[in-house]
């Protein structure tokens, strides 16, 4: 990689040509600065910064979090690069309230908020003349996208309130005002003021030790490698720290603490397996944070703390997989990072791949290809999902413009993107694979990159001129093209030979043993409930939730997969059970599909979903009620807070 240190030559930083050899710039602190892209597809639509004429290189926030108002409140000190001629900057901002502007002297500069977007929220344009650094004076709104104010109630330990943020991918301009485009790298600081009993961590490593001032403590992070900006993480609440390993730990409600710990046993050994595939770990600690229930999503891979959802605690670590797909990401999201929301595969896609070779070194091949073959049927629901093999969104690379970037938040992100790697793995080889994908992370560290940067890498690195090879890959169709490409490498048929028996036979009214269900894995559960005819007679849902509990079944996948099932055939006995899944936690992906399938069953299901969604709303991350909101099964919503 080049030394990427700071260079005083600001147009070629813009440019994204900064070559190691220039003098760095005299008082400037060394700092690492990353290149902005200048490729067409290279253009984010989701953001307002126009980074080619002026862009941010570090934010320093310096911020109160006062759960009494739901605001943060304080300044975000930016440091600035701009091409000679330019004296203003675009910044995104969603909702923020801004007191004031001024250079570093304390100077007041004008500054702008044009028209808002749904979507996309505001352009803040400042006027900063030659300054090279800026100070905004701000707080968030109350309903900020990227934060969740949690009661006491809503926590385990039902004693404190609790902040959580999920920036991903264009939420944290809700709270920090920047060029929120993960094209655009930023180091960055953070000094962040709680309430003393409290404490906040954050996606970086520890700064100053926390001070106690009055009937508050102030903690500090820093980040000194460049991140997108959606990767900038905060949660505060009453917090405890177990350490797993010499560089891995969990932080998580002190109630919570040994549950957590046990199930992450093996985030260690993950770690080790991590770095022998894809290089050295580049963010010192590995640390997770296990949330309340309402955290959205299964896992979020903010560097140096994983944000986690507490359902993947089985007890048995039977759902630890997400550790290894949010610790992959370390490589393939956080180091080479999509450039666009429209390469998003770039990120999913090749963690999910990553993820399985993870499994298969910890757990062994068969586990690995058995979550391949789950991976196929996901591929093909969502492909079924996204208007069928000619739909334009079962892409790799998408066209977003206009959209949200949550509509590529698709299992064709993930495991199309998965199976493109895993195609490409099989055709040449697994030696000459692994040293191509190591290679691509060593060559793109700390850098945005796109789906022709990758398909360049590609044929520089691996391809080589080969031009059997070029066409039995057939990559441009793999990125390009709707649908499953002619060369997917298959699944194992065998994989799950004795589950697909299963299967089969249910057809013709024969269950599952006890037996054989106590002794499946989850992942082979999973494939039986996912792979059963959608719409079954109640009967035969009764007779198997009788047999295996299935309503009520303690691992949170194979509960969703059995209530998907309730749903769709309308079978009552499972609806106390869904209600009380609906309203212990908040992950979208368990909630988001349930909700929309019983509102869109007019006469049974969406009384059940008016009811329900109403008590668990309050629960839910504004990521998940902003979609839930839409389905309009309550009144006023945001009325509801
Ligand atoms: N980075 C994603 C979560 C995400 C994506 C949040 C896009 C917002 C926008 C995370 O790594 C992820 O993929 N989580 C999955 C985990 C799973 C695939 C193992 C989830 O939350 O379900
Ligand atoms: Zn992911």
């Amino acid at each position: 990689m080049l030394i990427r240190i700071l260079i005083g030559a600001a147009s070629a930083l813009l440019l994204g040509s900064c070559q190691s050899g220039e003098a760095p710039a005299p008082r400037q602190a060394a700092r690492m600065v990353a290149p902005v892209l200048t490729g067409a597809d290279a253009i984010d639509v989701h953001s307002y910064a126009k980074p080619l004429e002026a862009r941010v290189t570090h934010v320093a926030l310096d911020l109160n979090v006062d759960f009494a108002t739901k605001r943060v409140g304080g300044t975000a000190t930016l440091d600035l690069q701009a091409k000679p001629g330019i004296d203003s900057i675009t910044l995104d901002d969603k909702g923020l309230q801004i007191a004031g502007i001024t250079n570093a002297d304390g100077k007041p500069l004008p500054y702008k908020v044009g028209a808002v977007d749904p979507i996309l929220g505001a352009p803040l344009t400042v006027q900063m003349g030659d300054a090279k650094r800026i100070i905004i004076r701000y707080t968030s709104a109350p309903d900020a996208g990227a934060l969740q104010w949690l009661t006491p109630k809503q926590t385990a330990g039902k004693k404190s309130p609790y902040l959580l943020s999920q920036g991903q991918a264009i939420e944290n301009r809700s709270w920090i005002p920047t060029q929120d485009s993960p094209g655009v790298r930023q180091t960055w600081e953070a000094k962040i003021r709680v309430p003393k009993a409290l404490t906040a961590v954050m996606s970086a490593p520890k700064g100053a030790e926390p001070v106690t001032d009055g009937a508050t403590r102030v903690f500090s992070y820093k980040m000194d490698k460049p991140v997108a900006p959606y990767l900038i993480a905060i949660a505060v609440g009453d917090l405890a720290f177990r350490e797993l390993g010499p560089r891995t730990g969990v932080w998580t409600e002190p109630a919570m603490l040994d549950k957590a710990a046990a199930e992450l046993a093996d985030t260690e050994k993950m770690v080790v397996a991590a770095e022998k595939l894809f290089g050295p770990y580049q963010w010192g600690r590995y640390d997770m944070l296990v949330l309340p229930p309402s955290f959205p999503f299964g896992g979020m891979e903010n560097p140096t703390l994983t944000f986690l959802t507490p359902t993947f605690i089985a007890g048995d670590k039977s759902l630890t997989s997400l550790i290894a797909h949010e610790l992959a990401h370390s490589w393939s999201g956080n180091l080479a990072t999509n450039a666009t929301w429209a390469d998003f595969w770039l990120n999913e896609g090749m963690t999910t791949y990553a993820t399985t070779r993870i499994v298969e070194a910890v757990y062994g091949p068969k586990v690995a290809a058995q979550q391949v073959a789950l991976g196929h049927d996901a591929m093909r629901a969502a492909i079924t999902e996204n208007g069928g093999p000619t739909g334009p969104d079962t892409r790799l690379h998408l066209d977003l413009k206009g959209r949200s970037p949550d509509d590529g938040l698709t299992d064709i992100a993930y495991e199309k993107g998965a199976a493109f790697l895993r195609t490409i793995e099989v055709a040449v080889g697994r030696e000459r694979f692994d040293a191509w994908l190591k290679g691509w992370f060593s060559r793109h560290m700390f850098e945005p990159v796109t789906t022709s940067i990758f398909l360049a890498d590609i044929r520089q690195h691996l391809i080589k001129g080969d031009a059997a090879l070029e066409t039995k890959l057939a990559l441009d169709a793999w990125v390009n093209d709707p649908g499953i490409p002619a060369n997917l490498a298959p699944a194992d048929p065998q994989a799950f030979a004795e589950v697909d028996a299963a299967v089969t036979a249910f057809k013709t009214g024969t269950q599952p043993t006890t037996e054989a269900w106590q002794r499946w894995t989850t992942d082979e559960k999973l494939r039986f409930l996912t792979r059963l005819d959608k719409k079954q007679p109640t009967a035969r849902l009764a007779a198997l939730d009788q047999a295996f509990g299935l309503a009520k079944a303690g691992n949170n996948e194979v509960r969703f997969a059995f209530l998907t099932l309730a749903v769709a055939a309308r079978y009552d006995p499972a609806v106390p059970a869904l209600e009380q899944f609906l309203l212990v936690q908040g992950r979208r992906k368990f909630v988001r599909p349930l909700i929309t399938a019983l509102a869109a069953d007019t006469t049974w299901g969406r009384p059940i979903a008016k009811r329900v969604y109403a008590k668990a709303r309050p629960l839910y991350h504004p990521v998940t009620t902003r979609d839930l909101d839409k389905l309009d099964l309550i009144a006023s919503p945001s009325a509801i807070l």
